[in-house]
């Protein structure tokens, strides 16, 4: 038995790589059904920063993934209306995140809600920026 009814993890899940399939694989673990919010493209770029992959591919990519049980788009940075929708009773994050100003305030909220939040082991020496710095100084050599 599983510990969670419904789980929710977010992500951009650009170069889809083994740091985000650990977090998935462990978050299904943990819950009969998990959902997984993907960035819009636009909301990335709000973070200043880039998705090589498109926002219609990147989210047919987290769908396809076994542990996935619905891949939803994520517009915004706002969990709480996340939860009214999805009524998920934990989510799912890496520990990069853990003791941000951003996470403890959403730690707090959620804890008066019931909402456990639980933080996975960040996977070492990958990540979509270093994989795309990567492809970048390949070209460049070539
Ligand atoms: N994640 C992880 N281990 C990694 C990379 C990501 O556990 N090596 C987790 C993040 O903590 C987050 C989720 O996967 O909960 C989605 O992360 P995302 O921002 O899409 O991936 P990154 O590769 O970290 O992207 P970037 O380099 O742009 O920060």
């Amino acid at each position: 038995m599983t510990k969670y009814k419904i789980g929710y993890t977010t992500g951009v899940f650009d170069l889809f790589h083994i740091g985000h399939l650990n977090l998935l694989r462990r978050a299904k673990e943990q819950c009969d059904y998990l959902i997984v919010g993907v960035s819009s493209d636009e909301l990335v770029s709000y973070k200043n920063k880039r998705a090589v992959i498109p926002f219609v591919e990147r989210i047919q990519i987290v769908q396809a993934i076994k542990y996935v049980d619905e891949a939803v788009p994520q517009y915004n940075m706002d969990k709480m209306e996340a939860w009214k929708k999805y009524q998920f009773n934990a989510i799912f994050v890496g520990d990069d995140w853990k003791n941000t100003e951003r996470w403890n305030r959403f730690e707090q909220e959620f804890a008066k809600i019931g909402v456990d939040i639980v933080y996975f082991p960040y996977t070492r020496n990958i990540s979509s920026t270093l994989l795309n710095e990567t492809l970048l100084k390949l070209r460049a050599e070539k």
